[in-house]
Protein backbone atom coordinates (compact mmCIF):
# COMPACT_ATOMS: atom_id res chain seq x y z
CA UNK A 1 0.00 0.00 0.00
CA UNK A 2 2.53 2.48 1.59
CA UNK A 3 4.70 1.09 -2.26
CA UNK A 4 1.54 2.23 -4.23
CA UNK A 5 1.52 5.22 -2.61
CA UNK A 6 5.07 6.21 -3.11
CA UNK A 7 4.85 5.36 -6.54
CA UNK A 8 1.80 7.14 -6.83
CA UNK A 9 3.03 10.43 -5.77
CA UNK A 10 6.51 9.52 -7.22
CA UNK A 11 4.85 10.01 -10.17
CA UNK A 12 2.66 13.31 -9.48
CA UNK A 13 5.85 14.79 -8.79
CA UNK A 14 7.37 13.64 -11.86
CA UNK A 15 4.59 14.93 -13.96
CA UNK A 16 4.40 17.93 -11.70
CA UNK A 17 7.83 18.38 -12.25
CA UNK A 18 7.62 17.94 -16.38
CA UNK A 19 4.63 20.36 -16.29
CA UNK A 20 7.07 23.16 -14.89
CA UNK A 21 10.04 22.04 -16.58
CA UNK A 22 8.12 22.80 -20.17
CA UNK A 23 6.20 25.67 -18.53
CA UNK A 24 9.31 27.52 -17.83
CA UNK A 25 11.64 26.42 -20.94
CA UNK A 26 12.59 28.50 -22.70
CA UNK A 27 10.71 31.64 -21.84
CA UNK A 28 12.15 32.13 -18.75
CA UNK A 29 14.69 34.63 -17.90
CA UNK A 30 17.82 32.60 -16.86
CA UNK A 31 18.28 32.94 -12.88
CA UNK A 32 18.84 36.51 -11.67
CA UNK A 33 21.81 35.59 -9.51
CA UNK A 34 25.31 34.11 -10.43
CA UNK A 35 25.92 30.34 -10.62
CA UNK A 36 28.95 29.71 -8.21
CA UNK A 37 32.44 28.40 -9.71
CA UNK A 38 31.96 24.18 -10.77
CA UNK A 39 33.72 21.90 -8.93
CA UNK A 40 33.53 18.22 -9.97
CA UNK A 41 32.82 15.51 -7.81
CA UNK A 42 34.86 15.19 -5.04
CA UNK A 43 37.36 13.04 -6.40
CA UNK A 44 40.91 10.76 -4.46
CA UNK A 45 42.92 11.45 -7.57
CA UNK A 46 44.96 14.51 -7.47
CA UNK A 47 43.98 15.31 -10.85
CA UNK A 48 40.45 14.86 -12.51
CA UNK A 49 39.82 15.02 -15.68
CA UNK A 50 37.87 17.71 -17.39
CA UNK A 51 33.97 16.63 -17.99
CA UNK A 52 32.76 15.98 -21.52
CA UNK A 53 30.33 18.72 -21.73
CA UNK A 54 28.92 21.18 -19.18
CA UNK A 55 25.25 21.80 -18.88
CA UNK A 56 24.99 25.24 -20.24
CA UNK A 57 22.21 27.57 -21.73
CA UNK A 58 23.20 27.93 -25.37
CA UNK A 59 20.89 31.06 -25.24
CA UNK A 60 23.35 32.67 -23.20
CA UNK A 61 26.01 31.05 -24.78
CA UNK A 62 25.56 32.67 -28.04
CA UNK A 63 24.66 36.18 -26.81
CA UNK A 64 27.77 36.13 -24.78
CA UNK A 65 29.92 34.70 -27.87
CA UNK A 66 28.60 37.61 -29.14
CA UNK A 67 29.42 40.31 -26.74
CA UNK A 68 32.87 38.63 -26.24
CA UNK A 69 34.12 39.79 -29.63
CA UNK A 70 32.31 43.00 -29.65
CA UNK A 71 34.61 45.84 -29.70
CA UNK A 72 31.80 48.52 -28.62
CA UNK A 73 32.97 47.19 -25.20
CA UNK A 74 35.56 49.18 -25.08
CA UNK A 75 35.84 53.19 -25.16
CA UNK A 76 36.57 54.08 -28.31
CA UNK A 77 35.50 50.45 -30.20
CA UNK A 78 39.21 49.29 -30.76
CA UNK A 79 39.44 46.46 -27.95
CA UNK A 80 37.32 43.27 -27.34
CA UNK A 81 37.66 40.37 -24.67
CA UNK A 82 38.65 38.64 -27.43
CA UNK A 83 41.52 40.73 -28.64
CA UNK A 84 43.30 39.83 -25.36
CA UNK A 85 41.66 36.45 -25.42
CA UNK A 86 41.89 35.02 -28.33
CA UNK A 87 40.70 31.70 -29.18
CA UNK A 88 42.24 31.27 -31.81
CA UNK A 89 45.73 31.87 -29.41
CA UNK A 90 44.47 29.18 -26.71
CA UNK A 91 42.37 32.07 -24.73
CA UNK A 92 45.60 34.20 -24.75
CA UNK A 93 46.79 37.20 -26.23
CA UNK A 94 50.96 35.74 -26.86
CA UNK A 95 52.23 39.01 -25.51
CA UNK A 96 54.08 38.96 -22.27
CA UNK A 97 51.60 41.06 -21.19
CA UNK A 98 48.05 42.77 -22.33
CA UNK A 99 47.93 45.69 -25.05
CA UNK A 100 44.31 47.79 -24.47
CA UNK A 101 42.89 50.72 -25.72
CA UNK A 102 45.61 53.43 -27.25
CA UNK A 103 48.46 50.49 -26.93
CA UNK A 104 48.71 51.01 -23.49
CA UNK A 105 50.73 47.75 -22.04
CA UNK A 106 49.54 46.42 -18.56
CA UNK A 107 51.95 45.07 -16.53
CA UNK A 108 50.20 41.40 -16.19
CA UNK A 109 49.77 38.39 -18.64
CA UNK A 110 46.47 37.70 -20.46
CA UNK A 111 45.36 34.12 -18.42
CA UNK A 112 43.68 31.94 -21.11
CA UNK A 113 39.86 31.91 -20.40
CA UNK A 114 39.71 28.35 -21.38
CA UNK A 115 38.66 26.09 -18.44
CA UNK A 116 38.46 29.08 -16.39
CA UNK A 117 35.11 28.28 -15.45
CA UNK A 118 36.83 25.40 -13.36
CA UNK A 119 38.61 28.02 -10.96
CA UNK A 120 38.10 29.06 -7.70
CA UNK A 121 38.65 32.62 -8.21
CA UNK A 122 39.62 34.45 -11.03
CA UNK A 123 42.44 36.66 -12.00
CA UNK A 124 46.13 36.23 -10.50
CA UNK A 125 45.40 37.56 -7.48
CA UNK A 126 42.46 36.33 -7.02
CA UNK A 127 40.46 38.89 -6.62
CA UNK A 128 36.83 37.71 -8.45
CA UNK A 129 34.61 35.01 -7.09
CA UNK A 130 33.04 34.39 -10.11
CA UNK A 131 33.27 34.67 -13.90
CA UNK A 132 30.72 37.02 -13.88
CA UNK A 133 32.00 39.44 -11.33
CA UNK A 134 35.56 39.06 -13.53
CA UNK A 135 33.54 40.40 -16.55
CA UNK A 136 33.35 44.03 -14.93
CA UNK A 137 36.98 44.35 -14.28
CA UNK A 138 38.29 44.76 -18.02
CA UNK A 139 35.59 47.07 -19.25
CA UNK A 140 36.28 49.31 -16.36
CA UNK A 141 40.13 49.32 -16.49
CA UNK A 142 41.63 52.14 -17.50
CA UNK A 143 44.58 50.76 -19.57
CA UNK A 144 41.83 47.80 -20.67
CA UNK A 145 38.99 48.86 -22.13
CA UNK A 146 38.61 52.21 -20.36
CA UNK A 147 34.72 52.46 -20.34
CA UNK A 148 31.54 52.51 -18.24
CA UNK A 149 28.24 50.31 -18.22
CA UNK A 150 26.54 53.66 -19.01
CA UNK A 151 28.52 54.35 -22.25
CA UNK A 152 28.50 50.21 -22.60
CA UNK A 153 24.56 50.03 -22.39
CA UNK A 154 24.13 53.37 -24.44
CA UNK A 155 25.95 51.44 -27.79
CA UNK A 156 24.25 48.27 -26.75
CA UNK A 157 20.85 49.62 -27.09
CA UNK A 158 21.62 51.08 -30.14
CA UNK A 159 21.74 47.62 -31.33
CA UNK A 160 18.33 46.27 -32.72
CA UNK A 161 19.59 42.63 -32.78
CA UNK A 162 20.72 43.06 -29.26
CA UNK A 163 17.52 44.41 -28.13
CA UNK A 164 15.47 41.86 -29.44
CA UNK A 165 18.17 39.33 -27.83
CA UNK A 166 17.99 40.66 -24.45
CA UNK A 167 14.57 41.45 -24.18
CA UNK A 168 13.86 37.74 -25.37
CA UNK A 169 15.53 36.79 -22.04
CA UNK A 170 15.03 39.18 -19.72
CA UNK A 171 12.13 41.58 -19.38
CA UNK A 172 14.08 44.14 -18.69
CA UNK A 173 16.67 43.99 -21.62
CA UNK A 174 20.05 45.52 -21.84
CA UNK A 175 21.77 45.30 -18.08
CA UNK A 176 25.34 45.15 -16.87
CA UNK A 177 24.46 41.96 -14.66
CA UNK A 178 22.43 39.93 -18.18
CA UNK A 179 26.29 41.31 -19.95
CA UNK A 180 28.19 40.03 -17.30
CA UNK A 181 26.07 36.57 -17.00
CA UNK A 182 26.25 36.09 -21.16
CA UNK A 183 29.65 36.74 -21.27
CA UNK A 184 30.30 34.09 -18.20
CA UNK A 185 27.97 31.51 -19.71
CA UNK A 186 30.15 32.03 -23.21
CA UNK A 187 33.31 31.68 -20.85
CA UNK A 188 32.00 27.94 -19.66
CA UNK A 189 31.53 27.11 -22.89
CA UNK A 190 35.10 27.14 -23.66
CA UNK A 191 36.30 23.86 -22.40
CA UNK A 192 39.00 21.42 -23.36
CA UNK A 193 38.44 18.08 -22.77
CA UNK A 194 39.87 15.01 -24.06
CA UNK A 195 43.99 15.74 -23.46
CA UNK A 196 46.19 12.65 -23.42
CA UNK A 197 46.54 12.89 -20.11
CA UNK A 198 42.90 13.23 -19.53
CA UNK A 199 42.43 10.18 -21.44
CA UNK A 200 44.97 8.28 -19.65
CA UNK A 201 43.39 9.68 -16.65
CA UNK A 202 40.08 7.59 -17.74
CA UNK A 203 42.19 4.20 -18.38
CA UNK A 204 43.48 4.59 -21.27
CA UNK A 205 47.26 3.24 -21.13
CA UNK A 206 48.63 4.19 -23.96
CA UNK A 207 47.73 7.92 -24.42
CA UNK A 208 50.73 8.92 -22.71
CA UNK A 209 53.93 7.91 -24.19
CA UNK A 210 57.02 7.08 -22.02
CA UNK A 211 58.64 10.47 -21.51
CA UNK A 212 54.86 11.68 -20.79
CA UNK A 213 54.54 8.88 -18.34
CA UNK A 214 58.03 9.54 -16.39
CA UNK A 215 56.97 13.87 -16.72
CA UNK A 216 53.89 12.61 -14.90
CA UNK A 217 55.99 10.32 -12.08
CA UNK A 218 58.45 13.45 -11.56
CA UNK A 219 55.36 15.61 -10.96
CA UNK A 220 53.95 13.90 -8.56
CA UNK A 221 57.25 12.81 -6.73
CA UNK A 222 58.96 15.88 -6.95
CA UNK A 223 56.25 17.56 -5.81
CA UNK A 224 54.80 19.73 -8.16
CA UNK A 225 51.09 17.67 -7.68
CA UNK A 226 50.69 19.79 -4.47
CA UNK A 227 50.18 22.90 -5.85
CA UNK A 228 49.31 22.16 -9.59
CA UNK A 229 45.97 19.75 -8.76
CA UNK A 230 42.61 19.53 -9.23
CA UNK A 231 40.46 19.50 -12.55
CA UNK A 232 42.31 22.37 -13.90
CA UNK A 233 45.57 21.27 -12.41
CA UNK A 234 46.09 24.66 -10.48
CA UNK A 235 43.47 26.84 -9.77
CA UNK A 236 42.01 25.88 -6.52
CA UNK A 237 44.61 27.26 -4.32
CA UNK A 238 46.84 30.38 -3.90
CA UNK A 239 50.87 29.80 -3.44
CA UNK A 240 53.67 32.04 -3.22
CA UNK A 241 55.54 32.24 -6.37
CA UNK A 242 58.83 31.73 -4.48
CA UNK A 243 58.65 29.76 -1.50
CA UNK A 244 62.46 28.10 -1.75
CA UNK A 245 64.25 31.29 -4.01
CA UNK A 246 64.31 34.60 -4.97
CA UNK A 247 62.04 34.85 -8.52
CA UNK A 248 62.53 38.72 -8.72
CA UNK A 249 65.77 38.88 -7.72
CA UNK A 250 66.42 36.14 -10.58
CA UNK A 251 64.06 37.95 -12.69
CA UNK A 252 65.31 41.72 -12.57
CA UNK A 253 63.81 44.84 -13.19
CA UNK A 254 61.69 46.73 -10.86
CA UNK A 255 59.22 45.13 -8.66
CA UNK A 256 55.68 46.46 -10.09
CA UNK A 257 52.67 47.13 -8.14
CA UNK A 258 51.28 43.79 -10.31
CA UNK A 259 54.17 41.86 -8.69
CA UNK A 260 52.52 41.77 -4.98
CA UNK A 261 49.62 39.49 -5.57
CA UNK A 262 47.23 38.89 -3.42
CA UNK A 263 48.95 41.32 -1.25
CA UNK A 264 47.53 44.15 -3.00
CA UNK A 265 43.54 42.24 -2.07
CA UNK A 266 43.93 41.60 2.11
CA UNK A 267 47.08 43.85 2.65
CA UNK A 268 48.39 41.02 5.04
CA UNK A 269 52.53 40.52 4.95
CA UNK A 270 51.88 36.95 4.29
CA UNK A 271 50.16 37.42 1.18
CA UNK A 272 53.26 39.42 -0.87
CA UNK A 273 53.98 37.76 -3.95
CA UNK A 274 50.76 35.22 -3.38
CA UNK A 275 49.03 34.43 -6.45
CA UNK A 276 46.54 31.66 -8.00
CA UNK A 277 48.20 28.78 -9.19
CA UNK A 278 47.61 28.72 -12.67
CA UNK A 279 46.01 26.15 -14.80
CA UNK A 280 48.40 23.78 -16.43
CA UNK A 281 45.40 23.02 -19.06
CA UNK A 282 47.01 23.49 -22.34
CA UNK A 283 50.32 25.60 -21.19
CA UNK A 284 52.23 24.36 -24.00
CA UNK A 285 49.67 26.71 -26.25
CA UNK A 286 50.12 29.38 -23.63
CA UNK A 287 53.61 30.87 -23.75
CA UNK A 288 55.03 33.14 -22.57
CA UNK A 289 54.71 32.29 -18.75
CA UNK A 290 53.92 33.58 -15.29
CA UNK A 291 51.92 36.74 -13.86
CA UNK A 292 54.26 39.10 -15.77
CA UNK A 293 54.92 36.97 -18.84
CA UNK A 294 59.01 37.19 -18.57
CA UNK A 295 58.99 33.27 -19.21
CA UNK A 296 59.30 32.69 -22.71
CA UNK A 297 59.89 28.86 -23.06
CA UNK A 298 57.91 25.98 -21.41
CA UNK A 299 61.43 24.47 -20.57
CA UNK A 300 62.65 28.03 -18.69
CA UNK A 301 59.27 28.24 -16.77
CA UNK A 302 59.39 24.54 -15.69
CA UNK A 303 63.48 25.44 -14.39
CA UNK A 304 61.88 28.17 -12.74
CA UNK A 305 59.16 26.13 -11.07
CA UNK A 306 61.41 23.76 -9.86
CA UNK A 307 63.84 26.29 -8.20
CA UNK A 308 61.95 28.34 -7.10
CA UNK A 309 59.15 26.21 -5.57
CA UNK A 310 60.59 23.14 -4.47
CA UNK A 311 64.77 23.69 -4.45
CA UNK A 312 64.84 21.66 -7.03
CA UNK A 313 67.78 21.50 -9.67
CA UNK A 314 65.98 19.76 -12.96
CA UNK A 315 68.80 17.53 -14.83
CA UNK A 316 68.06 17.84 -18.30
CA UNK A 317 66.35 14.13 -18.87
CA UNK A 318 63.81 15.56 -15.80
CA UNK A 319 63.20 19.01 -17.18
CA UNK A 320 62.56 17.53 -20.36
CA UNK A 321 59.99 14.63 -19.24
CA UNK A 322 58.23 16.97 -17.38
CA UNK A 323 57.75 19.10 -20.55
CA UNK A 324 56.62 16.17 -22.73
CA UNK A 325 53.98 15.52 -19.37
CA UNK A 326 52.85 19.36 -19.69
CA UNK A 327 51.83 18.70 -23.75
CA UNK A 328 49.72 16.47 -23.41
CA UNK A 329 47.85 18.18 -21.34
CA UNK A 330 46.36 20.21 -25.23
CA UNK A 331 42.90 19.15 -24.85
CA UNK A 332 40.27 19.60 -27.43
CA UNK A 333 40.00 23.05 -28.26
CA UNK A 334 36.65 24.14 -28.34
CA UNK A 335 34.46 25.75 -31.79
CA UNK A 336 36.42 29.29 -32.54
CA UNK A 337 32.87 30.24 -34.63
CA UNK A 338 29.81 29.61 -33.39
C1 LIG B 1 43.66 44.58 -22.66
C2 LIG B 1 43.61 43.14 -22.60
C3 LIG B 1 42.41 42.50 -21.96
C4 LIG B 1 41.09 42.69 -22.26
C5 LIG B 1 40.49 43.64 -23.25
C6 LIG B 1 40.36 41.75 -21.45
N1 LIG B 1 41.22 41.02 -20.68
FE1 LIG B 1 40.72 39.50 -19.48
N2 LIG B 1 42.55 39.55 -18.66
C7 LIG B 1 43.60 40.33 -19.10
C8 LIG B 1 44.65 40.31 -18.12
C9 LIG B 1 45.98 41.03 -18.21
C10 LIG B 1 44.20 39.50 -17.07
C11 LIG B 1 44.91 39.25 -15.75
C12 LIG B 1 44.61 40.48 -14.89
C13 LIG B 1 44.78 40.28 -13.42
O1 LIG B 1 44.96 39.15 -12.98
O2 LIG B 1 44.68 41.27 -12.67
C14 LIG B 1 42.88 39.02 -17.45
C15 LIG B 1 42.12 38.11 -16.71
C16 LIG B 1 40.93 37.56 -17.16
C17 LIG B 1 40.27 36.42 -16.59
C18 LIG B 1 40.74 35.60 -15.38
C19 LIG B 1 41.42 34.35 -15.82
C20 LIG B 1 42.15 33.69 -14.68
O3 LIG B 1 42.60 32.56 -14.86
O4 LIG B 1 42.32 34.27 -13.61
C21 LIG B 1 39.11 36.22 -17.31
C22 LIG B 1 38.09 35.14 -17.09
C23 LIG B 1 39.06 37.24 -18.32
N3 LIG B 1 40.20 38.03 -18.21
C24 LIG B 1 38.01 37.47 -19.18
C25 LIG B 1 37.86 38.67 -19.89
C26 LIG B 1 36.60 39.16 -20.43
C27 LIG B 1 35.28 38.48 -20.30
C28 LIG B 1 36.88 40.35 -21.05
C29 LIG B 1 35.92 41.30 -21.73
C30 LIG B 1 34.84 41.82 -20.93
C31 LIG B 1 38.30 40.57 -20.90
N4 LIG B 1 38.85 39.56 -20.16
C32 LIG B 1 38.99 41.64 -21.46
C33 LIG B 1 43.62 41.03 -20.28
C34 LIG B 1 42.47 41.47 -20.93
C1 LIG C 1 54.21 25.90 -4.06
C2 LIG C 1 53.29 25.83 -5.17
C3 LIG C 1 53.82 25.42 -6.53
C4 LIG C 1 54.59 24.35 -6.86
C5 LIG C 1 55.14 23.27 -5.93
C6 LIG C 1 54.76 24.39 -8.29
N1 LIG C 1 54.10 25.46 -8.81
FE1 LIG C 1 54.03 25.97 -10.78
N2 LIG C 1 53.13 27.70 -10.28
C7 LIG C 1 52.77 28.10 -9.01
C8 LIG C 1 52.34 29.47 -9.03
C9 LIG C 1 51.85 30.29 -7.85
C10 LIG C 1 52.49 29.92 -10.35
C11 LIG C 1 52.20 31.32 -10.89
C12 LIG C 1 53.39 32.20 -10.61
C13 LIG C 1 53.28 33.52 -11.28
O1 LIG C 1 52.97 33.58 -12.44
O2 LIG C 1 53.54 34.51 -10.66
C14 LIG C 1 52.96 28.78 -11.11
C15 LIG C 1 53.21 28.79 -12.49
C16 LIG C 1 53.63 27.69 -13.23
C17 LIG C 1 53.78 27.67 -14.66
C18 LIG C 1 53.48 28.83 -15.59
C19 LIG C 1 52.02 28.81 -15.97
C20 LIG C 1 51.57 29.99 -16.76
O3 LIG C 1 50.55 29.86 -17.45
O4 LIG C 1 52.17 31.06 -16.70
C21 LIG C 1 54.21 26.43 -15.01
C22 LIG C 1 54.50 25.92 -16.41
C23 LIG C 1 54.35 25.67 -13.80
N3 LIG C 1 53.97 26.46 -12.74
C24 LIG C 1 54.78 24.35 -13.71
C25 LIG C 1 55.17 23.75 -12.53
C26 LIG C 1 55.94 22.53 -12.45
C27 LIG C 1 56.36 21.68 -13.63
C28 LIG C 1 56.17 22.30 -11.13
C29 LIG C 1 57.02 21.23 -10.52
C30 LIG C 1 58.41 21.20 -10.98
C31 LIG C 1 55.52 23.37 -10.39
N4 LIG C 1 54.94 24.23 -11.27
C32 LIG C 1 55.51 23.46 -9.00
C33 LIG C 1 52.81 27.31 -7.87
C34 LIG C 1 53.52 26.14 -7.77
Amino acid sequence: MIGTRGLLLGGLVTVLGLAVAIHVWPTAPPPATFPPPLFPPASDQPITPIPGALDLDPRLVALGRRLFHDKRLSRDDTVACASCHDLELAGGDARETAMGVDGQMGTLNSPTVFNSAFSFRQFWDGRAATLEEQAEGPVHNPIEMATDWAQVMAKLRGDAGYVAEFSALWPDGIQPAHIQRAIAEFERSLITPDSPFDRYLRGDANALAADALRGWDLFRNLGCVACHQGVNMGGNMYATLGVMGNYFAERGGALQKSDLGRFNVTGREEDRHVFKVPTLRNVARTAPYFHDGSIATLDKAVDVMARNQLGVRLAEEERWALVAFLRAQNGRLPLIAP
